[in-house]
């Protein structure tokens, strides 16, 4: 590559000969246009083999897909910030001296705020996870907290976890791999979450301990569960005006009905089913993480019916 590190120059800025610049260009043609081509050929005859509930060849597309997308961001990061050293033998300009193109390609802002559409790499108490911008919530920071208080209540016993609602798997993975006697079965009602949980259980190595189900709450679940893990839908769908940040997320994955906490009432009735006696809950409620044991299940199901679950449950 003709690219040029230079002393005190702004780090965001790439000198690059203008063979250089030429070869980030055109590979960066390349992959937008038959890399991502030939993407959507692969993805779509892995969808037609027919086994789109588990497929691993589909997983490892994913995985595949998320890498081309970075290597796309990555180069329409550099010919953004290139500057062609010119020299000064091809009569345009002066040894040394730079050509700014950065305007003569998309703005750097424009770059930074755009996702590549399908698969893109999110990270997550650490850990990089692929991510579906648009088909499944992408996970906070603030669920990282659910997995702390988790790995300290497991506090490395073997046991049977569930996460439900599990989006693309963000805390089922981190759960499985902070807890190695961790047994963690994630569910969810979309089948895109379903698909991207899986891929990201592969891409950890975790299939063996990480189960994921299509289905509600808890249905497919073994009983008992030592511990139950939640971060469901509980906003208002009446308030989702005043949450234009979570309009990029599916509507189903963060609004409910009603007062929004249906989801939860639902499954603290179902954890009664569910739970091992000296099992427990957790749930993630407006960035706090709501505790319970199984003899606790009452009093929480009480408070989330009086709207006063924060106050009665806060771990
Ligand atoms: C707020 S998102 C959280 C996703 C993930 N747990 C995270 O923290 O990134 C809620 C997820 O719950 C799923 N969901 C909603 N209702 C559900 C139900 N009854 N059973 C299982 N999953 C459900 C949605 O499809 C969505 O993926």
């Amino acid at each position: 590559m003709n690219t040029v590190a230079l002393e005190g120059a702004d780090s965001e800025t790439l000198l690059v000969t203008a063979e250089g610049y030429e070869e980030l260009r055109s590979e960066l043609e390349t992959l937008r246009k038959d890399g991502r081509n030939r993407m959507s050929e692969r993805l779509r005859e892995a969808r037609e083999d027919g086994r789109t509930d588990d497929n691993p060849a589909l997983y490892d597309l994913f995985v595949e897909q998320a890498q081309l997308e970075r290597r796309i961001a990555s180069l329409e990061a550099q010919v953004v910030a290139a500057r062609i050293v010119a020299p000064a033998a091809d009569g345009i300009a002066g040894i040394g001296s730079c050509v700014q193109v950065a305007s003569q390609v998309e703005g750097k802002d424009a770059v930074r705020g755009r996702h590549g559409s399908g698969v893109t790499e999110v990270t997550f108490d650490g850990l990089v996870l692929l991510g579906a911008p648009g088909r499944v919530m992408t996970p906070r920071p603030a669920s990282e907290q659910l997995v702390a208080a988790a790995a300290s209540r497991l506090a490395g016993r073997r046991a049977r976890v569930a996460d439900v609602g599990t989006g693309g798997g963000a805390i089922a993975v981190a759960i499985a791999d902070a807890c190695p006697g961790a047994e963690v079965w994630a569910t969810d009602t979309s089948r895109c979450a379903v698909l991207l949980a899986r891929a990201n259980v592969r891409l950890h190595g975790l299939d063996g301990r990480v189960f994921v189900r299509h289905c509600d709450l808890l249905e497919d679940v073994p009983a008992p569960v030592d511990l139950i893990v939640a971060n469901l839908p509980y906003l208002p769908a009446s308030t989702a005006a005043e949450h234009p940040d979570l309009l990029v997320e599916p509507f189903d994955s963060v609004f409910a009905p009603g007062d929004g906490l249906g989801p939860y009432r639902r499954l603290v009735d179902a954890a009664r089913t569910w739970l091992a006696d000296d099992g427990g809950l957790l749930l993630q409620l407006h960035r706090q993480v709501l505790a319970a044991t199984r003899a606790e299940l009452s009093d929480l199901g009480a408070a989330l019916d009086l709207g006063e679950p924060v106050a009665a449950a806060a771990a």
